[in-house]
Formats: structure tokens, sequence, C-alpha cells
């Protein structure tokens, strides 16, 4: 069980344990166990922006391109964003709104709806079988298994990551089996016959690419449709503010609200680096080898750079949002991931006259230290 939100009607904070709103305002850098956790906006960017002495080498495991560092990221991170051009994105649109159309139009009017179970996990998965060209027979086995990756991330024990991730492996070796001919009719067939640096890449990089991405896409997006539709329902100006922009159509205004929207509660609470050699940061000593977090939710929160951390202003704060990241490993998904949640947003707004939260049910976090929205129950007008 997650803490439970109250539902006043200004945008709740998230949880303090997720953000850490309250350690931040004296101490940027904690220690958690034997990991150092960066909470400060100034010590996250400048960790961020430093590769060479915050590794993103963190476990033994190699994820593509998550855990690379240096000449061999870089690379990689080429073919990756071949695929996540603006170009690639605007191809996605249509097929992506005829989706969240579906599922809007599906749901009922006047009743409880839980918006990250309803609507925030069958539109990931059906918009990224969609990308990848998956059979829709797969969303069972995918709905079940970004339920499971978020318990077993969440759960903090190896053993059953490891279980899930081989999971997931096998569900993609049995699709990339189906594709022995490598003509590239979709992005998986695609990426099977792609190369870096000149040779083709192996089934093992392929299967580590999809699972990032999947890993990556699923869980947060539906996670991030939560955090933006509980903003709705506590926010009755900026829901009617939005309502008017969707109605528009003003694409622009609308991804950077997503964004403001996000940072003010951020799904995507940290990422791990591993220290490369001794390094001074927030006034600790930090020594090589040492686990070090990247808060990205506390980052985003840091009252030294947003003066009341739960204002919304997207314009004033687009500058120092960190929702996607920053330096190289900075996320490659962005724009298709605005593109989804302003689509499924449009969706939402057009297709519905009001969205209140559910009177009954109390929307609930995660324990901290993530925090995140776990369950949004909502009432669709
Ligand atoms: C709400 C949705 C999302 C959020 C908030 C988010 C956030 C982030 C952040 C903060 C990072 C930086 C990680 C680091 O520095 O270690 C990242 C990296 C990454 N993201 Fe996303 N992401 C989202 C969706 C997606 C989507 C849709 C995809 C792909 C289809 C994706 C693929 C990746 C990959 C592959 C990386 C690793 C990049 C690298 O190591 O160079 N993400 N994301």
């Amino acid at each position: 069980m997650g803490d439970q939100v109250d539902t006043g009607s200004n945008p709740q904070p998230p949880d303090p344990g997720t953000t850490h709103d309250a350690a931040h305002r004296s101490c940027p850098v904690t220690r958690e166990g034997d990991t150092w956790v960066l909470l400060g906006h100034a010590e996250v960017t400048a960790a961020a922006n430093d590769p060479l002495t915050f590794s993103s080498a963190t476990s033994q495991r190699r994820a593509i391109p998550n855990s690379l560092d240096g000449a061999e990221h870089l690379a990689f991170r080429k073919v990756v964003d071949r695929y996540l051009t603006n170009d690639r994105v605007a191809h996605e649109e249509p097929a992506c709104r005829t989706t969240a159309a579906a599922i809007i139009d599906g749901l009922p009017r006047n009743e409880t709806v839980e918006t990250i179970e309803e609507i925030g996990i069958p539109f990931a998965v059906r918009t990224q079988s969609a990308w990848l060209g998956w059979p829709p027979d797969l969303e069972g086995a995918l709905v079940e298994w970004v339920r499971d990756n978020h318990a077993a991330t969440r759960s903090g024990d190896r053993t059953k990551t490891a279980e899930v991730a081989e999971r997931f492996d096998r569900i993609i070796r049995q699709l990339m089996a189906a594709r022995t001919d490598h003509a590239p009719t979709d992005v998986t067939s695609e990426l099977m016959a792609d190369t870096v640096d000149g040779r083709p890449l192996t089934d093992e990089e392929i299967v580590s690419i999809l699972r990032n991405w999947t890993a990556g896409d699923l869980g947060s997006i539906a996670a991030a449709v939560g955090v933006i539709v509980h903003f709705l329902a506590t926010n009755a100006e900026h829901q009617r503010a939005l309502r008017a922009l969707a109605e528009d159509g003003d694409h622009a205004a609308l991804e950077s609200a997503i964004e403001e929207i996000l940072r003010i509660d951020d799904p995507f609470v940290s990422n791990r680096r591993v220290a490369t050699a001794p390094v001074e940061i927030g006034a600790e000593h930090i020594n090589s080898g040492d686990r070090v977090i990247l808060n990205w939710a506390a980052a985003n929160r840091d009252p030294q750079v947003f003066d009341d951390p739960d204002h919304y202003d997207p314009a004033a704060n687009a500058n120092q949002n960190l929702v996607f990241g920053t330096g190289p490993h900075a996320c490659p998904g962005r724009v298709l991931t605005l593109m989804e949640l302003r689509v499924i947003l449009q969706e939402l707004l057009t297709r519905t006259n009001w969205i209140d939260l559910a009177a009954d049910q109390p929307a609930v976090r995660e324990e901290p230290p993530q925090g995140d929205l776990k369950t949004v129950p909502v009432v669709l007008r």
C-alpha cells in the first residue's frame, strides 16, 4: 500500500519522501545506506553532464544505450536516435490518435475509472506495439510484464528484476524468430537489419535496445498519464485552460503544459551512476566506486531554482525542467513521449465534458523513496 493523497482543490504536491522537499532545502546531497543521493538541481545537472566522473555502467548487465559510457555510448545512441526523429514520430501520430480515441470512448461516464490501469497502460502498450510492429495479441503478456517490471524495480530485489528482464527477452526473441527474412517492414525488423560502427547488431544488442525502449516507454507513459489526469482533476482552473488549448489544437502549448505538470510531480524518479574518481559535490566527498543516485524528481522541485515548486508556469520553468534528464543520456524518447501524451490528453479533453477525482477512492502513491502515483481513480463526465 502506498501513502494516500488527500483530494483538495489545488495541485497535490508529491510525497516529500520522494522529492526530499524538506531535505534539500538544507542539504542537496544525502546518503542512504551505501548510496549517495543527489537532490539539488545544480548537483544533479552537474553529475548528469560529467559522464567521465559519473559513469552509467552501474551493473554487470549491459543495457543499451543506458549503461554505456563514452564512444561506445555515442555509437549506440546514434542507432537509437535514428528511430525517434521528429519525422518518424509525426508518422505515428494518426495511429496513436485512433488508439487514444478508442480507449476514451470505451470508458464509462459518471463512474469511477482507474486512470493508470484503464487508460495509461492500454494506451502505452497499444501505441508501443503499433510503433514497433508487434501483434495485438501480445497485449496481455506486455501488460503483465509492465506490472511485474514495475513491482520488481520497486522491490529492489535483483533476483526478481533479473527474472522479469529474462521473461521480456523470451517474448522478444520469439518475435525476432518470426521475422526470419529480416525484411524491414516495421521498426523491429529494421532494427534487426541495422548496424553499429559498420557491423550488424548482435541479437543480444537488439533485445537490449527493445527492452530499454519498452521498459522506458510503457511504465513511464502509463505513469505520466496518471500524473496529468490527477493534475487536471485536482485543479479546475488549469483543466479549463487546457480544455481551451485542446479545442484550439495548440500542440506546442499542450506539450509545454505536459512537461511542466510532469516537473511538479515527476513520475520518472531517478537514475543511477557510479563514481569513477574521487569528487566533491554539494560539500560532500564522494569516493571512487561509490554509488550515486540522480533524483530528477527532487531536482525538479528544488526551491533554489523553482521558488514555489508547486507553482505551475510552463514558460518560466521550461529551461530548468529535468523531466527528460540532461547530458549525453538525456531521453531520446522525449519527442515521442510528448506526442503520445499530447494526443491522449487531447482525446481525453475533447471527448469528455469534465474530469473529477473519484469521491469514494483517493489517489494512492507508491511508498517513499519513489512516491510516484500508483492509482488515480477519476470520474469522466
Ligand atoms: C514519461 C516518459 C519518459 C520519461 C519521463 C523519460 C525520462 C528519461 C530520463 C530522465 C532519462 C535519462 C536517464 C539517465 O540520464 O540515466 C531517459 C533516458 C532514456 N529514455 Fe526516456 N523517458 C520517458 C519515455 C521514454 C520513451 C518513450 C522512450 C523510447 C521509446 C525512452 C527511452 C529512453 C532511453 C533509451 C534512455 C537512455 C538514453 C541513454 O542512455 O543515452 N524514454 N529517459
